[in-house]
């Protein structure tokens, strides 16, 4: 791949270091002006200020022409894998249907599970491809993939290789995390506990043996898992190794968070509901905030408390939580624009959820998150000025050009 300079980038907006920015650190984000990027197979190497250039010779040279350059998005919570869609409940909504209660009424996720299950997984395989492509295309660089729409060992597989396959193929890093509690499926109606214990002796086994996921997922959730059933798969997954995530307090309020805090998850996703005691919880236990805007505006909800979360030091990251019902969008620019207008945080406490604390919250943060000498280099130019104009503008894709490991994949 050889060397590779980057020239002429008007402002180099970054967080620095390789953690999760918690309180005042979110909003600290360094802005090199006139800066350059020399590459080295695929790897930051040096960056300069001032309209100074690296030394030596480049095999590519690329001219940001005075534009905005970050580091690649991290969209850190996806459904991605998915056979069908569900427009078909945007007549349900109108007619006065909330999301539980579709699901309750056999449909949303479980809906979503019968097409997956009769998906083939080329099929799989060649939709989910191009929704990466659309991710890359607006500026995401890295994202986590969760199954969840298997419910059984075969198709939860069936799942978790198209990730790993695409994981392997595609220019975008993907991190697999394993959802298989994300619904009671229709053979355990009534048995969530069997579902749970199943899950615990068949499916966690066979996902450790193959290394098909790094993180195990669960929806806590009124009427979905309680959390006693979730302190049981979780603690049964940690035992074997996963990484911990959690979906908490979409809805209700129920102990998601509390049990995310205690068993010290990397993250705990929605927080729409949060209590006092969860953000306690939370800070006390390191867990990063996975906070899914576009969500709540799809599902016409409230807005999770992000700011006040900044303000007890719980990293906050941001994702799309790209998925069939919830949230069929995986525009993680929208989410940046929400992250300011809806969660009121600044233009770098924004920048910080999307890229560095995400990426620490799917274990990428030593290689990517932010643009530094020794990560990858994963970049994006914009068609802007300034991160203020990324905040401001909406639905508009702002992206110019995509940097993945020192290689255009992007060029508008
Ligand atoms: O994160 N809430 C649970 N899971 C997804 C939605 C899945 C679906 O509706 O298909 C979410 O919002
Ligand atoms: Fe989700």
């Amino acid at each position: 791949m050889g060397r590779v300079l980057i020239k002429n980038i008007g402002c180099l907006q970054t967080p620095v270091g390789s953690y999760s920015h918690k309180g005042s650190k979110q909003g600290v984000n360094e802005k090199y002006l006139d800066a350059a990027v020399a590459i080295e197979d695929g790897i930051i190497k040096e960056i300069t200020t001032g309209g100074k250039l690296p030394a030596g010779d480049f095999d590519e040279v690329i001219d940001a022409e005075g534009k905005l350059v970050t580091p690649g998005l991290v969209d850190g919570h996806t459904h991605l894998v998915f056979g069908g869609y569900r427009q078909h409940e945007i007549a349900m909504k109108l007619a006065g249907a909330d999301y539980l209660d579709i699901l309750r009424a056999g449909g949303g996720i479980l809906d979503t599970v019968r097409k997956t299950r009769a998906a083939s997984k080329e099929e799989l395989y060649e939709k989910t491809w191009g929704f990466l492509d659309e991710m890359m295309d607006m500026g995401v660089t890295s994202c986590e993939a969760k199954s969840g729409y298997g419910l059984d060992l075969e198709s939860e597989i069936k799942m978790l290789e198209v990730i790993g396959d695409l994981a392997e193929n595609h220019a975008m890093d993907v991190v697999p995390t394993f959802l298989g509690p994300h619904a009671v499926p229709p053979e355990y109606e009534g048995k969530g506990d069997e579902y749970i214990e199943m899950t615990c002796q068949e499916i966690l086994p066979e996902i450790k043996k193959r290394k098909l996921a790094v993180y195990c997922d669960i929806f806590c959730e009124d009427s979905v898992f309680n959390a006693e059933q979730s302190r049981k798969y979780l603690t049964c997954a940690a035992g074997m190794g996963f990484g911990l995530k959690i979906h908490a307090d979409e809805i209700e309020a129920i102990g998601g968070t509390e049990l995310a805090g205690e068993l010290g998850a990397a993250s705990a996703e929605h927080l729409i509901a949060i209590t006092e005691s969860g953000m306690d919880a939370m800070a006390e236990g390191g867990v990063t905030a996975m906070c899914l805007p576009a969500t709540s505006f799809y599902l016409g909800k409230t807005y999770a408390p992000a700011k006040t979360m900044v303000e007890k030091g719980i990293p906050v990251a941001m994702a799309s939580d790209f998925n069939p019902g919830s949230c069929p969008s995986l525009n993680l620019q929208i989410v940046i624009n929400l992250g300011c207008l809806k969660y009121k945080l600044t233009p770098e406490e924004v920048l910080t959820a999307v890229t560095i604390n995400p990426a620490c919250a799917i274990g990428l943060g030593e290689k990517v998150g932010t643009a530094e000498v020794g990560k990858q280099a994963d970049l994006v130019i914009w068609n802007a000025p300034d991160f203020e104009m990324v905040c401001y503008r909406l639905g508009s894709n702002l992206v110019d050009r995509v940097i993945k490991k020192g290689k255009i994949t992007v060029a508008r």
